[in-house]
C-alpha cells in the first residue's frame, strides 16, 4: 500500500539526483504526475532546466536513500520544444501531451492554474518515446493520429461509454477558446476539449495476450496481477478470458503492477469493480473491432476520472497505439516478442546503436527512420477506420452542451 506521494523539482542533469526539491507530500496517497500536476496549489510548469519528478513511496515508513533522501522511483525529463506554446495556461506536460487549463469564459486567465476549471485542453503532440526516453525529432502527424483514433472509437464502438470529450472540432474548439484562432497549426486535429475530472490512481491495464511486463511476471512467479496462470504458456501466447491487470501510476514505462485487492484496498471494492468490468468490456469490443482490421490488440491501458458530480468518466486516450500493443496478424507468432505496428522503425533503429544506454539523452532519429514512423501511424489510422487521415470528419459530441 502506498503510503507516500511526493513532487518535487529535479534539475535535469546526470547528476540531479543530488538537488531534489519537494514541494508536496501527501500522506496515504498513490497519486502521481497528474494527480499533482492538475490539483497542485501552484502552477508546476518546470522551469527551464527542471523537470517535474513524481515518486511514490510504498511501504510504511517511507523507505529512504542512502544519505537518507528519499528514494527517487521516477524521473522524467521533459523536452523544452513542442506545442507549449499555446494561449492557455499550461498545466502539465507529459511525454506525449501538454495539458492546458480552460478558463470557463475562453479568455487566457493566468489564475486557471490554481482555480478548478471545468474543462482541459488535451494536445497531443508529435513527440515519440522509445524505452521511456522521449526522442528530440518530432513524428510528424503522430499527434493527430492519436487524438482522431481516440475519437473515431469513442464515437462508433463505444460511443455509450461515458466519457471526457466535450469537443474535436476546431470550429467547436476556438468558438469555446477564441484565443486559439491565432495559431491554427499548434492545436487544430490533435487537440481535444475535455471535461477535467481527478484521474484515479489507478492505470486499468486489460491483457489479452502474454507480453511486456506481464510475460515478466508470469515467467517468475507463473502469475498475472497475482494470480496464477495455467503453465507452459509462450510469450505472446493469448490469455482466455483477458485479464485486468492494474498497474499503479506512479512510473512511466515501469508501472508497478498491483492486484485487484490492492485496487479495491485504494479505491474501495465497488468502484474497483465497476473499473475492472467496464476496462473488459471496452477492451473486448476493440479486440473485436480492431480484429476485423487485421490488427490485434495485444494489450491496452485506460484512465477513468472522476468529475465533482460524481460520474466516472473514461479520461486520457483510448485505444490507441500509444496506450496499446497492436501487432499486426500477418507478423503474429507466439514464443517470441512481436513486432508493432507503429513504433518499429524507432526501436529497430535504436537498437541498432550499440553506443546507446538507453537512457536520457536519447541519440538523434536519422530523416528516414522519423518518415517510416510518420507512415506507420498513419496506417494504422487507416487500417483500423477504413479512412484516411486527412479526409476523417470527426463528428459532434456534447450533445448536453456542457462546452465553456
Ligand atoms: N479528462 C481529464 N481530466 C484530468 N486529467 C486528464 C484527463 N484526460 C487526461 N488527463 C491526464 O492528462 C495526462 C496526459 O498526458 P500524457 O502525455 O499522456 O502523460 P503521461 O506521460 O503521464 O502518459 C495524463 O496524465 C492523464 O491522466
Ligand atoms: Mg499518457
Amino acid at each position: 500500500m502506498p503510503s507516500v506521494a511526493m513532487a518535487g523539482l529535479l534539475e535535469e542533469s546526470p547528476t540531479a539526483r543530488e538537488s531534489w526539491t519537494p514541494f508536496r507530500s501527501r500522506t496515504k496517497s498513490p497519486y502521481a504526475g497528474a494527480w499533482i500536476a492538475l490539483n497542485a496549489p501552484r502552477r508546476v510548469e518546470p522551469a527551464p532546466g527542471f523537470a517535474i519528478l513524481i515518486d511514490v513511496h510504498r511501504g510504511h515508513p517511507p523507505p529512504h536513500g542512502e544519505q537518507g533522501r528519499p528514494t527517487l522511483t521516477r524521473h522524467t525529463p521533459r523536452p523544452r520544444r513542442g506545442n507549449g506554446a499555446l494561449p492557455l495556461p499550461l498545466l502539465f506536460r507529459g511525454k506525449v501531451r501538454d495539458v492546458y487549463a480552460v478558463p470557463d469564459d475562453g479568455a487566457a486567465q493566468a489564475d486557471a492554474t490554481t482555480l478548478p476549471t471545468p474543462h482541459l485542453l488535451l494536445v497531443a503532440t508529435d513527440r515519440v518515446s522509445a524505452f521511456d526516453v522521449v526522442m528530440r525529432e518530432p513524428v510528424p502527424d503522430k499527434g493527430r493520429v492519436l487524438t482522431q483514433i481516440t475519437t473515431w472509437w469513442l464515437s462508433t464502438h463505444l460511443s455509450d461509454i461515458p466519457n471526457h470529450l466535450v469537443s474535436v472540432r476546431p470550429d467547436e474548439i476556438r468558438r469555446a477558446v477564441p484565443g486559439l484562432a491565432a495559431c491554427p497549426e499548434a492545436w487544430e486535429g490533435r487537440a481535444t476539449l475535455v471535461r477535467r475530472t481527478r484521474p484515479l490512481p489507478v492505470e486499468c491495464v486489460v491483457r489479452g495476450y502474454l507480453s511486456g511486463s506481464a510475460w515478466k511476471e508470469y515467467r517468475e512467479s507463473g502469475t498475472l496481477a497475482g494470480e496464477r496462470l495455467p503453465p507452459g504458456l509462450a510469450e505472446s501466447d493469448p490469455l482466455v478470458p483477458a485479464i485486468f491487470s492494474p498497474s499503479t501510476k506512479a512510473q512511466e514505462g515501469h508501472d508497478e503492477n498491483i492486484t485487484f485487492e490492492q485496487v479495491a484496498d485504494l479505491l474501495g471494492g465497488n468502484l474497483a469493480s465497476r473499473l475492472r468490468a467496464r476496462s473488459l468490456d471496452i477492451y473486448e469490443r476493440g479486440r473485436a473491432a480492431a480484429g476485423e482490421a487485421g490488427i490485434i490488440l495485444a494489450d491496452t491501458k485506460f484512465e477513468f476520472g472522476t468529475t465533482p458530480d460524481g460520474d466516472l468518466l473514461l479520461i486520457d486516450e483510448v485505444l490507441t497505439p500509444d496506450s496499446s500493443r497492436f501487432w499486426p496478424r500477418e507478423h503474429y507468432a507466439p514464443g517470441r516478442a512481436q513486432p508493432s505496428l507503429d513504433k518499429q522503425p524507432v526501436r529497430d533503429y535504436l537498437e541498432t546503436l550499440p553506443d546507446w544506454d538507453k537512457q536520457y539523452p536519447p541519440p538523434p532519429l536519422p530523416p528516414d527512420v522519423v518518415a517510416a514512423t510518420s507512415e506507420r501511424y498513419r496506417n494504422v489510422f487507416q487500417r483500423l477506420t477504413g479512412t484516411d487521415l486527412d479526409a476523417y470528419e470527426p463528428p459532434r459530441f456534447d450533445p448536453g452542451g456542457t462546452a465553456p
